[in-house]
C-alpha cells in the first residue's frame, strides 16, 4: 500500500483527511515525526503554501531512512467578499498582528474578529467560500548535489488540486463539531453550519473533499 505522509498537526484536518481518501493509502503524520522542521508558511497564495509545505517536507524526508512516498500538504482557509476576500491565506492567523511570521491564533480568536469585522454587513452580503488546495509531492531519495536555484526538482513533480464550497457567514457562532471557522459558516443549499451538520456531510461537500476527490480521480488513473 502507498504511504503518505500528511504534512498537518491539524486533528481535524488528519481526519477529515482519512476520511475522504479511504484505504488507498497508509497514513503517516508529522506527529510520526516530531523531529520534522516547520515550514514557514509565507506565500501569498493557498497553492504556494501548500506546495512549500509539500516540498519541504518531501525534501527533509528523502535525506532520512522513511518509507513515505508522498507527502500531501494542504492550505485551506476563508474568503468573505465584503473583506475583500479576506482572512484568506491568513485565515489560520487572522487575530494576531499583520506579521506572516507570528503564528496561528486560538479559532475563538479569530472568529470574533471576522464577525467584528462584519458587523455591519447584511445577510445578502456576507457571501464567503473555503478554499483548499492540496499539494501532493513525491519523496526522492535521490541526493541532488547543486539543486536548480529557481525551483527545485520536486517542485517540479509536485501536483496541485485545488476546491471551494461557497456560501455564508451568520452572525454569532453555532454547533460544536468541526474546527476553525466551521461555527460560522452555512454552506449554500443548508441551513446549518459545518459545526452543526457534522463530518459526515462536510466531508462531501467541503472545499477539502473536493480537492482530494479530484486527487483519488487522478490517482486512479495511475499505477500507484
Ligand atoms: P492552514 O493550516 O495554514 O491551512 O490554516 C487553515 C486555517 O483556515 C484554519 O486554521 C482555519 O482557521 C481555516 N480553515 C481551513 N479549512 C477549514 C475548515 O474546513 N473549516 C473551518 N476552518 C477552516
Amino acid at each position: 500500500m502507498t504511504k503518505l505522509l500528511i504534512a498537518t498537526r491539524n486533528r481535524h484536518k488528519i481526519e477529515e483527511i482519512r476520511a475522504i481518501l479511504g484505504g488507498q493509502f497508509q497514513f503517516l503524520t508529522l506527529d510520526d515525526f516530531p523531529e520534522a522542521p516547520s515550514v514557514i508558511e509565507d506565500a501569498k497564495t493557498f497553492a504556494g503554501n501548500a506546495t512549500k509545505k509539500a516540498v519541504e517536507l518531501a525534501k527533509w524526508l528523502g535525506t532520512r531512512q522513511s518509507k513515505s512516498e508522498f507527502v500531501l500538504a494542504d492550505d485551506s482557509g476563508l474568503e468573505a467578499d465584503a473583506l475583500g476576500g479576506m482572512p484568506g491565506v491568513h485565515s489560520a492567523r487572522f487575530a494576531a498582528d499583520d506579521s506572516a511570521r507570528s503564528g496561528n491564533t486560538p479559532d475563538a480568536d479569530n472568529n470574533a474578529k471576522l464577525l467584528r469585522l462584519l458587523k455591519n454587513i447584511p445577510a445578502e452580503k456576507r457571501t464567503a467560500r473555503f478554499r483548499c488546495v492540496i499539494a501532493f509531492a513525491p519523496v526522492s531519495h535521490v541526493k541532488t548535489e547543486n539543486p536548480l536555484p529557481v525551483c527545485y526538482e520536486e517542485e517540479l513533480k509536485s501536483l496541485t488540486f485545488d476546491g471551494a464550497c461557497e456560501g455564508k457567514i451568520i452572525f454569532a457562532p453555532r454547533g460544536d463539531d468541526g474546527f476553525g471557522y466551521d461555527p460560522l459558516f452555512v454552506p449554500d443549499g443548508f441551513e446549518k453550519t459545518f459545526a452543526e451538520l457534522g463530518d459526515e456531510i462536510k466531508n462531501k461537500l467541503s472545499h477539502r473533499a473536493k480537492a482530494l476527490e479530484k486527487l483519488k480521480n487522478h490517482f486512479s488513473r495511475l499505477p500507484i
